[in-house]
């Protein structure tokens, strides 16, 4: 008999999780005004609302915090760290930041003016910001079948290199740089795969433009080209992410998903001059070159969780995981983005709550709905989420409204999953009694789903 797949990794230190009963969660997400991120964490039984800065560290990360050097320039730990990313990626410059956000802040700074134009395949949220805060467009390329929620492709996240070429051709002039996300965090965590990212290199020649990368989940990107693209399945996972980076220019990294850090980030690049022009940010933004805002410690655990977690077991773990909560979804019928992503499992709450009209908020009911049934909290990556037109100031309709169940790395079991499973499933089985949803009492102007306040109907 063949023996059943299990962890690459045992437990060494365990951290108690506390049930609640029904009544305790309603009055405390009344208290939230029915938004799960005012919710306090002790309040959660199972938490899904993001994988970044959530993941375990292995105890050779923890060994590697002991060795941090705190100097603050010239650090030991900034060398290791720089070291890594550069055997990794093949960049050999690097400005460390204390999140990818930071990164993005950096380096727009010097590349990013008002008028310009960045196109990319769904630019994450404060990729966006970043970019429109500077006046400037994000535009979007992504291939359409990514909204088509039930169409199963190998490589969902990709760019469309025909709208590439269109808005390269139209308004070369006003575009600095070609960004691409891998995976593809708002697709539903969908990788790009190596023949795009090829073609998107052919595009960016032919128009003499930069490519980066927002490298948030490289490394379970290399995992699904090596698992899905014809001529990867014998390559190791290092010698795939060498072979994507090979196709770029810079990165932006979120240390807090594929490096398995709870804080941390960083710029790197082949490109000298956006070395020069970023360095003089970091300095005013996060810090002196040889730290940016993270403590040498950090910097060690930052360096080894890179090098674990571009090894095959680990990736094939992690990503078995969400693939085995994708299973008990199937078996339960729910329908959700497919096939499922990286880091998380994207539910489409308008398949499910079928009465509840878009205006009453869908998605965040969902979320409202799942943490009542069983203290489980997701996220809403939908029209709440997505803000108002900053022109009209209609709320924008026009996309996707899911229930993100982000999977943290090296936490759960696959019990937690089949608990997740079975409280969706319990939704899903009354959710013809589901008739309303929610109404926004108070909102901010701009990034409201952090704060907003709802009304159950
Ligand atoms: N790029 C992508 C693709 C991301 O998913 C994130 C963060 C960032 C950049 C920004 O990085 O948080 O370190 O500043 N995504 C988190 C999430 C917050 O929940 O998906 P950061």
């Amino acid at each position: 008999m063949e023996l059943p797949f299990a962890e690459s990794w045992k437990i060494k230190m365990v951290e108690p999780i506390r049930k609640s009963t029904r009544q305790e969660r309603e009055q405390w997400l009344k208290s939230a005004h029915y938004n799960v991120f005012q919710l306090a964490s002790e309040y959660v039984y199972i938490d899904l609302i993001t994988d970044s800065g959530t993941g375990s560290m292995s105890d050779r990360q923890w060994a590697a915090l002991m060795l941090g050097d705190e100097s603050y320039a010239g650090a030991s730990s900034f060398f290791n760290l720089k070291n890594k990313i550069t055997e990794i990626t093949g960049f050999p410059y690097v400005i460390p930041t204390h999140q990818g956000r930071a990164a993005e802040n950096v380096l727009f700074s010097y590349l990013v003016k008002e008028g310009n134009i960045i196109p990319g395949n769904s630019h994450f949220d404060t990729t966006k910001g970043h970019i429109e805060a500077r006046k400037a467009i994000a535009y979007d390329c992504t291939i359409d079948e990514a909204k088509d929620t039930q169409l199963e492709i190998p490589f969902k996240g990709n760019v469309d290199p025909k709208k590439l070429e269109h808005v390269l051709a139209e308004h070369h002039d006003k575009i600095p740089f070609i960004i691409v996300t891998i995976t593809n965090n708002t697709a539903g965590g969908q990788p790009v795969s190596m023949q795009n990212l090829k073609e998107v290199r052919i595009i960016a020649d032919k128009y003499n433009k930069p490519v980066l990368y927002d490298s948030a989940r490289f490394a379970e990107n290399a995992y699904f080209i090596k698992m899905r693209e014809k001529g990867y399945e014998n390559k190791t996972i290092k010698e795939i992410t060498k072979e994507m980076f090979s196709l770029a220019d810079g990165m932006t990294m979120s240390a807090k998903k594929d490096a398995i850090v709870n804080m941390g980030g960083f710029i790197a690049t082949r490109l000298e001059d956006w070395y020069e022009g970023a360095k003089g940010y970091c300095i005013q933004y996060e810090g002196y070159l040889t730290y940016g805002g993270m403590n040498g410690r950090d910097m060690n655990a930052l360096a080894v969780g890179l090098d674990e977690n571009t090894e095959f077991e680990n990736l094939e773990t992690r990503i078995r995981q969400v693939e085995y909560l994708a299973g008990k979804l199937d078996e339960y019928k729910i329908p959700y983005q497919r096939p499922a992503g990286g880091h998380a499992i994207f539910v489409d709450a308008m398949k499910i709550l079928t009465h509840v009209p878009k205006e009453e908020f869908p998605a965040q009911t969902l979320t409202v709905e799942l943490y009542l049934e069983a203290g489980i909290r997701g996220c809403e990556i939908g029209f709440i989420l997505a803000d108002r037109d900053p022109i009209t100031r209609e709320n924008r309709f026009g996309g996707l409204d899911l229930l993100r169940l982000a999977i943290p790395r090296r936490v759960y079991t696959n019990n937690h999953m089949d608990v997740i499973a079975v409280a969706l499933k319990n939704v899903f089985d009354r959710r013809d009694t589901i008739t309303h949803g929610v109404k926004i009492a108070w909102e901010a102007p701009i990034m409201r789903h952090f704060t907003v306040q709802l009304e159950r109907l």
